[in-house]
């Protein structure tokens, strides 16, 4: 797994942040280091969809980068018992999961598709994950994409989504900062790499406070929700349609 040093130099100014080749080589890397819980996440997932799906069912993967979920899936799941779309619009990204899966004869239960996850077509599935992805689509249009993810869910489909959040509450807000940035410094990130890091997803990566996703989660017709794991700022939720 190439590593990522993209943030290890001093950069003036440093450039928002974007999914381009330069991201995708690194960005197994990136994610484990980065993300809290990553591999858990994403094993917990392919184990509800395996408990849920019946043979064919068909699952989408909003944001699919370098198809993580994908290569899960498939370990657990034989192959021919489910259909994957995976959406993306970084093609570099979308190269990786295409490579990935060619090379362990899985590429018949995935379909790549480069698009943008707010325009792509949909056809009913059992089953929508958006791992870290709602946070970079403009909030204005949050609502639109969670509407049209529970119009394509068949009754008794699950939406899976995880998210970067804020917490409302400046105190904790600074606490989950600073345990994140711990998190970080302990995978080996340099105190440079993080606030460059951080500086690039300005404006980029919008989080918003767990309320504010339950309440969406509400409006778009997704009448439960379990928010079944949470470390600090970083969140999981599993919705019934
Ligand atoms: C943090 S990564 C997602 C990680 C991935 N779900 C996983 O679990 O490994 C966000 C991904 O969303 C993609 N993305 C961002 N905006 C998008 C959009 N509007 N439509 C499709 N993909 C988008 C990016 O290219 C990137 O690959």
């Amino acid at each position: 797994m190439p590593k990522d040093q993209l943030y290890r130099d001093p950069k003036d100014p440093v450039p928002p942040f974007e999914f381009n080749s330069k991201v995708a080589d690194v960005f197994d890397d990136m994610i484990h280091r980065s993300v809290p819980m990553y591999a858990e996440i994403i094993r917990r997932q392919a184990a509800m969809i395996e408990k849920i799906c019946d043979r064919g069912t068909r699952i989408y993967d909003l944001g699919c980068s370098t198809g993580n979920l994908a290569m899960t899936l498939c370990d657990r799941m034989p192959a021919g018992t489910f259909e994957l779309i995976a959406v993306d619009t970084s093609q570099p990204m979308l190269d990786i999961s295409q490579k990935r899966l060619a090379a362990i004869g899985r590429s018949g239960d995935v379909t790549h598709v480069n698009a943008d996850i707010r325009r792509a077509a949909m056809a009913p599935a059992g089953v929508v994950v958006a791992n870290f992805t709602l946070q970079f689509i403009p909030p204005a249009d949050r609502d639109a994409l969670l509407k049209k993810c529970r119009d394509f869910l068949v009754p008794g489909g699950i939406l899976l989504f995880s998210e970067k959040t804020v917490h409302p509450d400046p105190d904790l807000s600074d606490l989950q900062v600073d345990f994140y940035h711990r998190f970080k410094r302990e995978n080996g990130y340099s105190a440079l790499e993080i606030s460059q890091k951080r500086e690039a997803l300005e404006n980029v990566l919008v989080p918003e406070t767990v309320a504010v996703h339950q309440e969406r989660l509400h409006r778009c017709g997704f009448p439960a929700s379990d928010l079944w794991l949470k470390w600090f700022n970083f969140c999981s939720w599993i919705c019934k349609r």
